[in-house]
């Protein structure tokens, strides 16, 4: 063996990978982290939270020992130039029940606060929770609330304080529905449902996204839960269930518009009503509900911000603010919302008339 290399010192370069890996690891740390799950706001958030660091700290523990233990012998039993060959040892049946038993009862200190926390997060919801039925669509959500008997879409509104019960289930593919900062992700599948029960014990937005890949535009399937003061969220259920305004309201601009919300085209997937209900004006589930879409703060899936100029540019060619859109699926129906030829004077009565409904 040779020794000299056995007492060799840490080159630079070793030296300068240490340094480097410091100043990785430490700006990585800089927020702002708007999905951060070390930051709960939900009950459902804390357990989870909770359970992360009672494991991190077992492990540092364990770190901190295994690591010891090596250094202690690196340093006591290094080569030295006259030194006898080491002594090996076998069959010591103490050290054996020792190691085999160590991580038996780290486990088991592990197992028990784990299986605490999968039946507290996954118990029934109580009697008077809000339930709320989440439909997973390439690429974006819906909401249903059949205590209010309406559907909303890419923006989730709960009232804080109140216990939710998320009932999920999916139009096409499976997704993942994932709030970070209110409770764990969970699987949404079709035909069947899933659930995730929180209550939420801050007011603000809190932003998510799918967490299972689901096509072109998983990455493009966001979500923003809005936990609201119990008196904003009264407000908004008030909006949410009155109807759109009155066509006899409307500009001449924007009854343009209504004209062409409601024009059959060629196909007829093409028109917008085939897809995108207005509480009496069209019933479309394929798409999102848009009897309220002016009151949302995003569209097309959460990405884009809900502005005049974006709204024109996805109505112009989704699939370029959104890649997929309009794409075939498996079984020959088409995903998300395709390019129907709007003319740049459609566009404009399109816009004016969809900023009516709030
Ligand atoms: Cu839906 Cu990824």
């Amino acid at each position: 063996m040779n020794r000299d290399r056995l007492r060799g010192r840490p080159s630079r370069t070793g030296w300068w990978v240490v340094f480097v890996g410091l100043i990785a690891s430490v700006t990585a740390c800089q927020g702002p982290f708007p999905q951060t799950t070390f930051e709960p706001v939900s009950r459902f958030g804390e357990i989870a939270d909770g359970l992360f660091m009672t494991i991190f700290w077992f492990g540092v523990l364990v770190f901190v020992l295994v690591e010891g233990v090596l250094i202690v012998t690196l340093i006591r039993f290094r080569a030295k130039p006259d030194a006898e060959d080491p002594k090996p040892v076998y069959g010591h049946t103490a050290l054996e029940i020792t190691w085999t038993m160590a991580p038996a009862i780290i486990i088991a200190f592990i197992a028990v606060p784990t299986i605490r926390a999968i039946w507290e997060e996954a118990a029934d919801p109580g009697a008077d929770a809000l339930r709320i039925e989440v439909v997973g669509h390439q690429w974006w959500w819906e909401y249903r609330y059949p205590e209010y008997g309406f559907i909303s879409a890419t923006e989730l509104h709960i009232p804080v304080g109140r216990q939710v019960s998320l009932e999920l289930t999916s139009a096409d593919v499976i997704h993942s529905f994932w709030a970070p900062r209110l409770g764990g992700k969970r699987d949404v599948l079709a035909g069947r449902t899933n659930r995730i029960v929180f209550t939420a014990d801050s007011v603000g937005e809190f932003l998510g996204q799918c967490a299972e890949f689901c096509g072109s535009s998983h990455a493009n399937m966001r979500l923003k839960v809005m936990v609201d003061t119990q008196s904003d969220f009264d407000e908004w259920v008030a909006l949410q269930t009155s109807g759109p305004a009155p066509a006899d309201s409307l500009t001449e601009l924007q009854s343009r518009g209504l004209e062409v919300f409601r024009t059959i085209r060629t196909p007829a997937s093409n028109s917008c009503i085939a897809c995108h209900a207005v509480t009496g004006i069209s019933g479309g589930i394929l798409g999102p509900n848009l009897t309220h879409m002016a009151s949302r703060t995003t569209i097309a899936g959460g990405i884009l911000a809900n502005t005049e100029e974006n709204l024109r540019a996805w109505l112009r060619d989704p699939a370029a603010v959104k890649p997929g859109q309009g794409s075939e699926g498996p079984n020959g129906g088409i995903i998300g919302m395709p390019n129907v030829g709007l003319t740049e004077e459609e566009i404009d009565a399109l816009v004016a008339y969809l900023q009516t409904l709030r």
